[in-house]
């Protein structure tokens, strides 16, 4: 952006939106690239009090100080550390290893119910979805409810979160190292749930969670085995729904995703019962 003369504020809201800055993070502008305090304050995740009474203490460093490997190892023994959602949630709360809760207006964690036996796993919240706390709530997700309505389902019997629980800054693509960094809280919320079908919602869901290398071409409509490390879970990728948004000529395959997955929960019932 060149000016001769200053820029307008016109111009330069027109070069933040560009720049996909689409909304104000404070009320005060923040300098984040002054000098940081030359004592840094203790991790936070270190020094949280224990998150729920009686839960026990995560013992992980995290904080954007240390290299990433150590953040990730950190974020996995963390997140191996919270016995239920409530405490797994407060640890995400307060942890401070990955940068997108700084820009992020508040932590996305999960909607629905946790003893669902169905749970959707999308990518990462959007603006609306920043705005109020609740995944899939823009949107994308008005089409992930009718297509969940289409087979039965709402959110008082499925759960629905995403791999990275803060948005990213003008919804970019997280980097492979956010991905890493988040994964063993979404992992340990898979575990937690134990639900009978896990669906990945779009290639980053699919690869992250499911380790496919393959696009979600080639990978929709099929069932995998996802282990928790406890138990094997079904699991299906199928396609985002904003992605359906933007091709609608792909519904007709979702909707058959959606009766493989109808069937499959009817089967196990059967098998229940
Ligand atoms: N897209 C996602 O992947 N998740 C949301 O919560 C919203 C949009």
């Amino acid at each position: 952006m060149t000016f001769e003369s200053p820029p307008t504020i016109q111009q330069l809201l027109a070069f933040y939106l560009e720049a996909g800055v689409d909304c104000a993070l404070a009320d005060e502008p923040l300098n984040r690239l002054a000098d940081p305090d030359p004592v840094p304050a203790a991790s936070p995740i270190a020094s949280a009090k224990p998150p729920i009474p009686g839960a026990p203490m995560p013992t992980a460093r995290a904080d954007k100080t240390l290299p990433p490997e150590a953040v990730i190892l950190s974020a996995r023994e963390a997140a191996r550390t919270a016995p239920s959602l409530e405490v797994l949630r407060a640890l995400l709360e307060s942890f401070e290893g990955c940068a997108l809760k700084s820009t992020a207006t508040r932590l996305v964690f999960a909607d629905g119910n946790p003893q669902a036996r169905i749970m959707f796993v999308g990518e990462a919240p959007g603006r609306e979805e920043d705005l109020e706390g609740l995944p899939f709530v823009g949107r994308s997700g008005k089409l992930l409810d009718r297509m969940l309505a289409a087979i039965g389902l709402d959110r008082s019997n499925a759960y629905i979160a995403n791999v990275i629980p803060w948005r990213p800054p003008g919804n970019r693509t997280p980097t492979p190292q956010e991905t890493q960094i988040c994964l063993p809280f979404i992992q340990r919320q898979i575990e937690l749930v134990d639900p009978d079908v896990l669906v990945t919602l779009g290639n980053p869901s699919t690869q992250a969670l499911l380790g496919k290398r393959e696009g979600i071409m080639k990978t929709r409509g099929k069932w995998f085995d996802y282990d928790t490390g406890t138990r094997v879970i079904r699991a299906l990728a199928t396609f985002h729904p904003a992605y359906l948004l933007r091709s609608p000529s792909y519904k007709r395959m979702a909707w058959q995703d959606l009766r493989a997955i109808a069937k499959a929960l009817e089967r196990q019932s059967a098998s229940s019962s």
